[in-house]
């Protein structure tokens, strides 16, 4: 199986912005991208149906032609950990579940997962991020705020992933808010300690990111296979 895992160092720190512009980039070098968000809680009421916004987003950028369904299938209303909005709903969601949701179609194109909240935000009844991350087997691109504090949330993220032995393809430090940092170069300051890349997104708002050649690259030579494959013959 091809893809990515993109975590983050915790929520709201633009893991649907970086991986909607990843799914987009990949896309426009005629790669097929099959968006996975399996478990989304923070759903919005439609008459019966709950709607992903995390999934219908990666739907789109995605260009994916399938069902919400097969993106998200696991859906909650209460914007809370996925796991407890599961139980609140009286409903068990285990982590061989999340990932057989996850590999469905995945021999048609490139997979691109996103997880809930940070590496270790449990996932389902009997896993985090992190085991699902490692049920697939996929590499791993870890997003992070770029702030005050942000050095060690990342380096505690990135000495997590690659504890459990999976492929680290890079760090994504994200400025939230364009506030001028005088000071401040976490970028720099992460090159140092790190030995993968660390890519630097500017604050955008209202507009999709662009990422570096070099991310969009690197995401695709880490995959085990030849993501070629999957290209889209028009
Ligand atoms: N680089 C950026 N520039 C402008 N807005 C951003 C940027 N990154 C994220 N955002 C916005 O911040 C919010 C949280 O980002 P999101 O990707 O949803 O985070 P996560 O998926 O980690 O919860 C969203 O409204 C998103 O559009
Ligand atoms: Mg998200």
């Amino acid at each position: 199986m091809q893809g990515v895992f993109i975590t983050g160092t915790g929520t709201n720190v633009g893991k649907t912005h970086i991986a909607s512009a990843l799914a987009r980039a990949l896309v426009q070098r005629d790669i097929r991208v099959i968006p996975k968000k399996p478990v989304e809680s923070g759903c919005i009421r439609q008459g019966d149906e709950l709607i992903p916004q995390d999934a219908l987003i990666l739907k789109q950028a995605a260009d994916y032609p399938g069902e919400l369904d097969d993106i998200c299938p696991y859906r909650f209303e209460p914007p809370i950990s996925p796991v407890r909005a599961a139980t609140l709903a009286n409903r068990i969601v285990t982590i061989e579940q999340l990932a057989s949701a996850c590999l469905q179609g995945s021999e048609n194109g490139f997979i691109l997962v996103e997880g809930a909240g940070g590496f270790y935000t449990p996932l389902a009844e009997n896993g985090l991020n992190a085991d699902l991350a490692l049920a697939l087997q996929l590499p791993v691109l870890l997003v992070s705020d770029d702030r005050l504090g942000s050095i060690s949330q990342v380096l505690l993220n990135t000495e997590a992933i690659q504890n459990r032995g999976l492929h680290l393809i890079g760090v994504v430090l994200n400025d939230l808010d364009g506030q001028p940092r005088e000071y401040m170069d976490n970028t720099a300051d992460l090159r140092e300690r790190l030995s993968c890349p660390v890519y630097s997104i500017p604050y955008t708002p209202g507009k999709e990111a662009k990422l570096p050649e070099e991310l969009v690259d690197s995401v695709i030579s880490h995959s085990p296979l030849d993501a070629s494959q999957f290209r889209v013959v028009r």
